[in-house]
Formats: structure tokens, sequence, C-alpha cells
């Protein structure tokens, strides 16, 4: 059975658009949550929002492994559900650092973010959560965050131009 979901790329007006709060924590939640993280994962990604599968919910999920290859993430963030997150503080140093979004092949950007965020959400079961989070958990869940609130990296900044070498 092929569970992959098509990620939805710009210009989709999808991407651009708040996403609503979920309330009911079903079957069907679950179901595609796990489509999400299989889909996720094929494409290399470290997180993805409901919204980039065509779902405008306040949906996302993180997972990071270091695969030892060129590209691959220096740290190792455990799958995380993040379902209704919401950034209750924001401190420590800005951090300017390059984003890639897979609705947006091929475009990097460099974004400034506070280095330290605290969250709360709910998990799959409907629980409600709190984390402090910094390093790349915390630059991935404001990334995250921010597809749920209809703003891309193109938002924060212009594109990189690829260097000419
Ligand atoms: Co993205």
């Amino acid at each position: 059975m092929d569970s992959l979901l098509t990620i939805i790329t710009e210009p989709s007006p999808i991407l651009h658009q708040p996403a609503k709060e979920v309330v009911n924590f079903n079957r069907e939640i679950t179901n595609l949550i796990a489509q999400m993280r299989e889909t996720m994962l094929r494409h290399d990604g470290i997180g993805l929002a409901a919204s980039q599968i065509g779902k405008p919910i306040r949906l996302a999920i993180i997972e990071a492994k270091t695969s030892g290859q060129k590209n691959s993430p220096k740290i190792e963030i455990p799958f995380s559900i993040l379902i209704n997150p919401k950034i209750i503080s924001a401190g420590g140093k800005r951090v300017r650092e390059i984003e890639g979004c897979l609705s947006i092949p091929g475009v990097e950007v460099e974004v400034e973010r506070p280095g330290s965020i605290e969250i709360k959400f709910q998990n799959e079961t409907g629980q409600r959560q709190r984390l402090f989070l910094d390093g790349l958990f915390s630059r991935i869940v404001q990334h995250e965050t921010d597809h749920l609130n209809g703003l891309l990296i193109t938002d924060h900044g212009k594109p990189i131009k690829p260097e000419a070498n």
C-alpha cells in the first residue's frame, strides 16, 4: 500500500493561509500522522506541516536522523508530533541560519530567529504538553509554526543566489 502523500509546492495559496485548530483526536489524525512521517522521511525532510500536504490544520511533525552524509542533520531529534503548537516565549541570542523547505525546492534563505523558545502543544491523544527548546529543534519548530500561520522562509528574506563557481 502506498501511503505517500503529495507535497504541495509554491506557488500555492494553501501555503499562505493560517491553518485551523485541531479539535478531534481520532484515528483519522493518527493515520494522517503516519502518512506524513513516511512522506517526510522519503523526501529527506526534518519537519513537515499538514498545510504542506494540503490539509490546513494545525499539525506538524519533526524528526532528524544523522546519516553521516553531507547534508544530513548534525544532531538527532526524536520523532515529535506537535498539534496546535503555540510559542509562548522566545529568548536567547538571535541566530541567522540558512533554511530550506520541501515546499520551495532548491531555494535557501538565511532566516534570523530567536535561539530558544518555550512551546505548548498537544500530542496525538490531545494531551497538553510544554517544552523548552534551543538549537536545531527550536529552529525547526519555529519554521513549522510559521507554516501553520501561512508563513514561508521567503517571507523572512530573499533567496540566496547560488554561487557561480
Ligand atoms: Co517548510
